[in-house]
């Protein structure tokens, strides 16, 4: 009886125990399964062949987009000289120094008061930022058109390429220089101009009149980067439907810097100048992009209205509005489901930019702090590996094949979570050093910066006649 009476115990204490426990246990997966990514740990690697992505969908305005230091970007006589993670890294955080300095109230005080003085010399960091940009698309430039290979930029707006006969200097490039005398609709813009005087706001620098006549445009970089050259009008073919006449470009005649490779760049910037307003009455001021998971994929730049419907749209900022970037109100994060404990001014107060050209995105000091602080607790059963530049929290998985990570989102104004990409989460230098692919900013009154990485396979749209800007997951692979 006694016996009888334990095991009925036993049972009926199993029962609920039991049960609430497996319960508990398959709310724990789930929630696993819910905010964690399980990879194979070679889908972070990129691979050494060009793989297309498969899931882009590309409608007739599209152009392919490539990495510009991936196999599928093969510049003549220069394949696989590729810059190493710490020079891309260190390249990055001039780019972002540069940005800084521009969008930085101390630097315009500082600008103000040479104005007043009457200094002659505008300082560099007035000009635009790094053009060391990653990704690349192929246009038509000329008549017959040549096909050339554009650094694209949501950070510049003048779109210019190198130009015949080279009066200065011109770097090596994939294809041929442009020779403007081998096209029939090329013509110089007269210095007299109106469109050579908004020239200024563009560059940051005065236009040069050349011979009494051509108006000279002249662009440096935050680095020493630079071209300078003469502003033209040309037609411009993006897609064989799509032919823009009397495009106003610039034609490089001294250029120098980290174009390598390419053969100028295509500004998609909010000044006038960029391809941006001057293709607007055909594709009204929308275009998106989808830049892939690796340097071994491709991606797509499309111009016009025709959107998915499962994108979300933010405000774009006010704060930026007279400079070329794109700002966003960054409201939160969060790591493997957890909304951070970050006050909203923390985002608010430096502001936040969207930047197809900053590869590591950049947040306030506190806001990456715990964010590495968050990430670090739910990897900590991975051995740490060393610091690479300005990454600090990295680990190695050599001895994995398959590796787990908390999910990562951004939530910006109008409730809007967007998921980054698990190839926008860690930044693989190899298998034993793989590192967290976010930085912090030096200063927290430094805007912060949605970098290139985090946007891995997003569609992102870019749509500045209604002031917004879309995420949609799935844009490419
Ligand atoms: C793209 O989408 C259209 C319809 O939305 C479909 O007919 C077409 O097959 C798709 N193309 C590719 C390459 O997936
Ligand atoms: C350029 O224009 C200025 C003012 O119109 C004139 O004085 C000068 O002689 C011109 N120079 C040349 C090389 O034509
Ligand atoms: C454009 O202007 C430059 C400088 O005046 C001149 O050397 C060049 O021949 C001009 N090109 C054309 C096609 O007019």
């Amino acid at each position: 009886m006694a016996f009888l009476k334990i095991f009925l115990f036993a049972y009926l204490f199993c029962k609920c125990f039991c049960y609430a426990l497996e319960a508990r246990v398959t709310t724990e997966s789930q929630h696993e399964l819910q905010h964690l990514h399980t990879i194979q740990l070679s889908s972070l690697l990129p691979s050494s062949v060009c793989k297309p992505s498969t899931k882009a969908n590309e409608s007739d305005s599209s152009l392919k987009v490539v990495h510009r230091h991936g196999p599928c970007f093969k510049p003549n006589g220069e394949k696989g000289k590729w810059p190493s993670h710490t020079e891309i890294l260190l390249q990055d955080q001039s780019r972002v120094n540069s940005i800084h300095s521009k969008l930085s109230a101390k630097t315009s005080a500082r600008l103000d008061k040479m104005k007043e003085k009457g200094a002659a010399t505008l300082p560099a960091i007035h000009g635009s930022v790094v053009g060391s940009g990653n990704y690349i698309v192929t246009v038509g430039i000329g008549t017959p058109k040549r096909k050339l290979s554009l650094i694209f930029d949501t950070g510049s707006d003048l779109t210019w390429t190198q130009c015949k006969p080279c009066v200065g200097f011109c770097y090596q490039q994939k294809e041929k220089i442009f020779d403007p005398k081998r096209s029939k609709s090329y013509r110089n813009v007269s210095c007299s101009s109106t469109v050579c005087s908004s020239l200024e706001s563009a560059t940051g620098n005065i236009p040069g009149c050349a011979s009494n006549k051509t108006c000279v445009y002249g662009i440096q970089y935050g680095d020493s980067s630079f071209s300078v050259g003469f502003f033209a009008k040309e037609t411009l073919t993006l897609t064989s439907k799509d032919v823009f006449p009397k495009f106003l470009l610039g034609c490089g005649q001294n250029n120098r810097g980290l174009f390598r490779g390419a053969a100028g760049l295509l500004g998609l910037g909010r000044n006038k100048i960029s391809l941006v307003y001057q293709t607007a009455s055909k594709y009204k001021k929308r275009f998106s992009y989808c830049l892939p998971s690796s340097s071994s994929s491709t991606g797509h730049l499309t111009f016009g209205p025709g959107i998915k419907k499962s994108v979300k749209f933010t405000p774009l900022s006010s704060a930026f509005q007279g400079s070329s970037f794109y700002g966003l109100d960054m409201t939160g994060i969060s790591v493997g489901g957890e909304k951070l404990p970050i006050a909203t001014t923390v985002f608010s107060t430096p502001g936040t930019i969207i930047d197809s050209g900053t590869v590591i995105t950049r947040l306030s000091p506190h806001a990456y702090t715990v964010l590495k602080t968050a990430f670090r607790q739910l990897m900590s059963k991975y051995p740490t590996a060393p610091a690479v530049s300005i990454l600090d929290t990295c680990y190695d998985f050599s001895e994995h094949e398959t590796i787990t990570i908390p999910k990562i989102s951004f939530f910006f104004n109008g409730g809007v979570e967007v998921d980054v990409d698990v190839t926008g989460i860690m930044f693989p230098i190899r298998a034993s050093q793989v590192c967290l692919a976010f930085a912090g900013n030096s200063d927290p009154s430094d805007v912060g910066i949605f970098g290139n990485v985090q946007q891995h396979t997003l569609e992102v749209v870019y749509d500045v006649a209604h002031g917004q800007v879309g995420f949609a997951a799935g844009g490419c692979s």
